[in-house]
């Protein structure tokens, strides 16, 4: 049966593929203390609150947002894989500590959301 393996093989690689995404994430995954976190929002307050809801227009909301998510952007500014002119210089004076502990603060404020009718 020639089909069979057409098939089989990308759902391999499929499979392989979600795989390799939950190892990452679990590599990546942050162990931050919110507590400690809350501490050192005071750099980013003034566009992203204390409450991670955006005082900015041009800033996005941080609160519920997923921690790894935070984690992940945090570090990507500070590698400069992602680049931007504020949150570049931002992200650059942040300790692996610092990182994770914010992240860690805005992905646990509690967030509803409520369909518009
Ligand atoms: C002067 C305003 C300003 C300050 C202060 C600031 N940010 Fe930002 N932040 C922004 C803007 C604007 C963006 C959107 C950047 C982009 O388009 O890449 C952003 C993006 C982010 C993102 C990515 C969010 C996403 O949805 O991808 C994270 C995480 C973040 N900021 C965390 C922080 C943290 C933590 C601090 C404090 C240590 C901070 N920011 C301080 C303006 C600010």
């Amino acid at each position: 049966m020639p089909a069979t393996p057409r098939i089989e093989a990308p759902v391999r690689w499929a499979a392989l593929g979600a795989f390799a995404v939950m190892a990452a994430f679990a590599s990546a995954a942050a162990a931050g203390n919110p507590v400690a976190g809350k501490e050192k929002t005071r750099a980013c307050v003034t566009c992203h609150g204390i409450d991670g809801m955006s005082r900015v227009p041009n800033a996005p909301n941080l609160a519920g947002q997923n921690e790894w998510y935070l984690a992940k952007q945090l570090s990507d500014y500070r590698a400069g894989k992602r680049t931007h002119q504020i949150m570049s210089i931002i992200a650059r004076n942040l300790s692996d500590a610092d990182i994770d502990d914010l992240a860690a603060w805005y992905a646990s404020i509690k967030i509803t959301v409520t369909l518009p009718d």
